[in-house]
Formats: C-alpha cells, structure tokens, sequence
C-alpha cells in the first residue's frame, strides 16, 4: 500500500473517509456543512465504531464519503486507533476503488503508527490461492493508495504511519506463511525464504541440512523428522549491525517451525488435524521479524534459529516409547510422538545457547492445545525463569495488543518430565497443566540462561478474528518482538 500526502483537490476521490470524534469537529472546510448536520440530525453520533455512508452527488465533493465514528477524543488509545483504522478499510473495501482519501483530525496525530498499522493490517488479502473472477474481485477490493489529508501537518506523521505500515506489511508477510499449506511452505521452500530474508536484513545464514543435524547429534529434530520424506532444516539466522559493541550478548529467538503436525503415530483426529500447517507460525514470527531488523534500524545483537520439519507417520517415522539423544546430550523417551514441538525447541535452543552465549532467549511456538482452552484466542501463554524478561514481554504486549499471560512452571512439573527409563519424557500423560509441563520441558535445555516461551497454540490462526485480523492466521508475534527488541 502507497501512502503520501494528498495533493489533488477534495472533489477528485472517490471515497473519502472521514474519521470523527463525538466531542471535538474536525473536517475539511468543504464537508463541514455535512457533518455539521448529520451531527445535529443525530444520524451520526459519532460512537466508537459506528459508521454512516454519504453520496453527496456534487461534483465538487468526493463520490462516497465514509464516516466512522472515533468516539471521545479523550478515550482514544493506541489499540482504539487500530481496531477503527481496520474497521474502516474493512468498510472501504467493498466499493473497490483501490484509491482511498484519508482525514486526519489532529487528535490522532499521535497515533500515526497505530493508523498505519491498522489500514495496512486490514488490507490483508488471504485468497492466495483463489483463480479467475474471484482473484480478480479480491485484488480490486485491496487499497492500493492512501492520500492522506492532516488537519495539521508535523513532519513526524507521515514518516509514524509509513513505519506503522512497514510493520503490518510484515505481519502480512507472516499471516501468507502461516496460510500457505504444507506442498507450498515446509522446511525445503522455507530454507529457501530464509537466503530472501537474510539478505533482507544483512543477516548471516547457515541452513543446516539433515546430514550436519544427526551429525551435531540434534536427535530430538532428527528423530521428529523421521517420518517426512523431506529433510529436516535448521535455519540460523544472525544478525549483527556496526556499531554493536563486541560485550553486548545477542538476543536468541527461537521459532517452531513444524510445517505441518499429523501428530505422528499418536495420529491427530480429524478436528484437530485441520489446520495444522499453522504449527510454523513460531517460525514465521522469526522470520517476520528478522525481515524489519534492519528496516526498523534495531542496533542489537540478534539471532533467530528455527528448527523445520513436518511432523508426519510411515514405516520410518519415531515410534512412542523411541528413545532419542539430544543435542545436550540428555536423553527422552517419546511417550507422545504429538508433543513433537518441545523436541525440536529443545534441540534448537541447546545449540543456540551453545553456539551464541546469548543473554536471553526467547522461543515462541504453537505448542499446546492446552494453552488455547487456558487463554482462548487473545492471551498467548508465557513461561519462563526470569522476571524481567517476563515483565517485559507482558509490557510490549500492551503496547502492541499481542497480549500474553504469565503462566506458572511449578517444580513438581518439572520433577513430572522426569524419564524411567530415559532422562526425560516428552509428555507425562495426565493432560493437566499442559502449557506449564510443555515449558518444564523446555526448560530442561535452557539452564541458566533468561528464558522466556511463548505458547501461541490458541493466537496464531483464529476463527473469531479482532478487527485487524482476518480468519485463520494473524501473524502473532511479529509486532511483539519489534516492540520489545526496540526498547
Ligand atoms: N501443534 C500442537 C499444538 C496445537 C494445538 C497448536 C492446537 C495449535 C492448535 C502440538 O504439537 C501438540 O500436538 N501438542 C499436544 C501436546 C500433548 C501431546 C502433550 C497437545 O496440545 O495436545
Ligand atoms: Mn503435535
Ligand atoms: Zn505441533
């Protein structure tokens, strides 16, 4: 999407929205009039949300004029500004003029990013995948351009909106990864993506292939591999700006990129099998954010590692009871060959840790279904070993509205992933506390380290959507890691 200042005349758009505030008139002069009256008809109280469609049949004034209320000015807030900047590209949409004008009254001046992010978030087009008359209908509905018209002008706005929109492209970016089905996104066209997006961001690559990974003695990875007929793949990702001093310990994150999860021998039934190429979405968090490092002229030391692979049966394929060696050295018994995202977390984390000597780690993964049934579709879990790490983590999230929620690791939990017969196990079967043992678990290969896990089992694809998401994926993590990372 294109965004720059208006510059022709009112009377040349074709749609012109018109965000309004219930306790403050903001206008051009030329639509006072109209505002002024449908205020004082009381068709257009101007609540929070509440839109009204004018056709004025004037040449003089824009073909369709969209009003949407913004409610009180003194209530707005960040994530307010993103659910009615959706709520009107959603609206806008429907007339497929793809050239749109925006009003901005100034007392969203402020919220330039939020603005930004919310159109653009809007925007999104899922139908990928769709042909003929329809790609058609869905690319004409897309927002091409945005002319934006300031009450009052700062220099500032413009470059807040634009850097809002960078990032929901980005989001955007996620949700097709996350959309796009296994034949189309798994560990060989991944590995692909991640030589586009280490350019993108200057960032070293290293793609391990199944050979160095049994090699390096990832037998958790290798072994979760072992029923897919495509290779599994380590990406690691490092990125390193000028001027980093040489002390400063790299920030790891860590992805889960299970390109499509069948559950394995413990087979996924059919309502849970469906949709399962979501279980990357960790991965294209990474990915996602290692795309605007860069961009967004982050100056820290970063590294992002994600673990590919499908998770998958045939007569190769883990069996339960299998035991594997780890790249720690510790050994699990696979009691479950569904809980296979903590197997590959806990290979790619120990090398991580390992190699880099971070000074924390974050690793984000759709790794429970318990977590979604504890939190739903709008907290994503949060575990971990360090305080901060956690505080700051709930305060980016705030801020971004990629909220998350501190969930408990009691030791007991831990003591519970202890093997019989081997160090571990993956899955201790009672089915109680099923995020916190998920994160006990990872834990094992942590150590010391400031640890944080984001389980976004119940986040990463949605059926009831917020206003700026869309059903299915929503690219969840992308803009709480820029947030945190830009601190
Ligand atoms: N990928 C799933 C978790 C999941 C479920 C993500 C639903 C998104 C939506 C994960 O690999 C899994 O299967 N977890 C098991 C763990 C259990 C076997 C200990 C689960 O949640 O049932
Ligand atoms: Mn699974
Ligand atoms: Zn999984």
């Amino acid at each position: 999407m294109k965004i720059e200042i208006a510059k022709k005349t009112l009377g040349e758009s074709a749609v012109f929205v018109l965000p309004v505030f219930s306790d403050k008139q903001s206008s051009p002069a030329e639509l006072k009039k109209i505002l002024e009256n449908r205020k004082k008809n009381g068709d257009f109280k101007a609540k929070s949300g509440e839109t009204m469609l004018i056709v004025p049949d004037d040449e003089n004034l824009p073909e369709k004029i969209l009003l949407i209320g913004f409610g009180d000015s003194k209530k707005i807030k960040p994530e307010k500004v993103r659910n009615l900047a959706a709520k009107m590209i959603k609206s806008v949409k429907k007339f497929e003029k793809g050239i749109i004008d925006l009003w901005l009254p100034a007392g969203l001046n402020k919220f330039g990013k939020e603005m930004g992010e919310g159109i653009e978030l809007a925007n999104y087009n899922p139908a990928k995948y769709v042909t003929g008359k329809s790609k058609e209908k869905h690319a004409k509905a897309e927002i091409k351009t945005v002319h934006l018209r300031p009450e009052k002008s700062d220099k500032q706005l413009l470059e807040n909106v634009l850097s809002g929109v960078v990032l929901a492209d980005v989001v955007n970016y996620a949700r097709d990864l996350v959309n796009g089905p296994n034949n189309f996104v798994n560990a060989e066209t991944l590995s692909r993506e991640a030589v586009k997006v280490a350019k993108e961001c200057g960032a070293k690559l290293t793609v391990l292939n199944k050979k160095q990974l049994e090699k390096l003695g990832m037998g958790a990875l290798v072994g979760v591999n072992l029923g897919s007929e495509r290779e599994a793949r380590l990406v690691v990702m490092e990125y390193k700006p000028k001027g980093v001093s040489k002390k400063e310990k790299p920030v790891l994150l860590v992805g889960k990129g299970i390109t499509f999860d069948s559950g394995g021998y413990n087979l996924k039934p059919t309502q849970a099998i469906v949709n399962m190429k979501e279980d990357m979405a960790g991965a294209a968090a990474v990915f996602g954010t290692f795309k605007l490092l860069k961009k967004m002229g982050i100056k820290k030391h970063v590294i992002g590692i994600t673990p590919l692979t499908d998770n998958l049966i045939g007569s190769k394929a883990q069996k339960v009871n299998d035991i594997v060696t780890t790249f720690s050295g510790k050994t699990v018994e696979i009691t479950n060959t569904d809980a296979e995202g903590r197997l590959v977390l806990a290979d790619a984390i120990a090398y991580g840790i390992k190699q880099y000597n971070p000074g924390l780690v974050i690793d984000i993964a759709t790794l429970t279904g318990a977590c979604m049934i504890a939190l739903g579709d709008r907290y994503a879990g949060l575990l971990g070993n360090n305080q901060k790490l956690i505080d700051g983590l709930i305060k980016a999230g705030e801020d971004t509205d990629e909220l998350v929620w501190h969930l408990p690791i009691h030791p007991d939990y831990r003591k519970k992933m202890k093997g019989t017969i081997a160090d571990l196990v993956n899955s201790e079967g009672s089915g109680l506390a099923g995020a916190s043992k998920g994160a006990a678990f990872i834990q094992e290969f942590v150590g010391k380290t400031p640890w944080a896990h984001l389980d976004i089992g119940g986040m990463a694809f949605v059926k009831d959507p917020k206003p700026y998401d869309h059903k299915d994926a929503t690219g969840f993590g992308v803009r709480l890691f820029m947030e945190y990372l830009s601190r």
